[in-house]
């Protein structure tokens, strides 16, 4: 019995997005610099695609939407270029000094427990952390990224 159930959570565990390998080619497009290359990807002017943007769900009302591979990437370069130093690239943060908060670590057993259960819930509280900061230690980033990029963020820590 508790082996049949064992095999029924690692099966939930496998649903989670897949973790997108990159190559030392791939760069992240913070600020503008994002809506150009959307633009080139999709055919469409900078300024559509800031509009679209604009027309995802923000979080923490409504969310995620759906993400193609472009902005897989884009979320695992993000990671890379702006949150690895604090919270690891594979998500284990590395040790910060004396006194100083330590974000809790991504990956294992017990985050995917918490996608599996929290679902779409949890990835809206994620989403706002992102975008509003947390504390003093974690930076805002809803200003310097696309509602696209902070989903896409959200995307590859639930694949780490
Ligand atoms: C300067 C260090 C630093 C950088 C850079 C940073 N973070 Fe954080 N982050 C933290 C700390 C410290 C916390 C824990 C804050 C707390 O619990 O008070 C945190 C918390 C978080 C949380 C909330 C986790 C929870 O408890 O719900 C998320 C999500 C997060 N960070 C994502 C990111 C993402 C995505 C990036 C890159 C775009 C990033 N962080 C960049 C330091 C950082």
């Amino acid at each position: 019995m508790r082996a049949r159930w064992l095999v029924v959570a690692g099966l939930c565990l496998a649903c989670g997005p897949a973790p997108v390998a990159l190559t030392p080619d791939d760069a992240s497009h913070p600020g503008d610099a994002w809506f150009g290359h959307r633009a080139q990807s999709l055919g469409i002017s900078a300024a559509a695609a800031r509009t679209r943007d604009g027309l995802l769900p923000a979080g923490p009302e409504a969310g995620p939407p759906a993400l193609d591979e472009l902005a897989a990437r884009e979320g695992a370069a993000l990671w890379r270029d702006l949150c690895a130093r604090c919270h690891g690239v594979d998500g284990e943060p590395p040790p910060v000094p004396e006194g100083q908060i330590e974000p809790k670590a991504w990956g294992g057993m017990g985050p995917a427990m918490g996608f599996t259960f929290g679902g779409d819930k949890m990835r809206r509280g994620i989403y706002r952390s992102i975008a509003e900061g947390k504390g003093a230690a974690m930076p805002a980033w809803g200003t310097r990224l696309a509602r696209e990029q902070i989903w896409a963020l959200v995307r590859h820590i639930e694949a780490l």
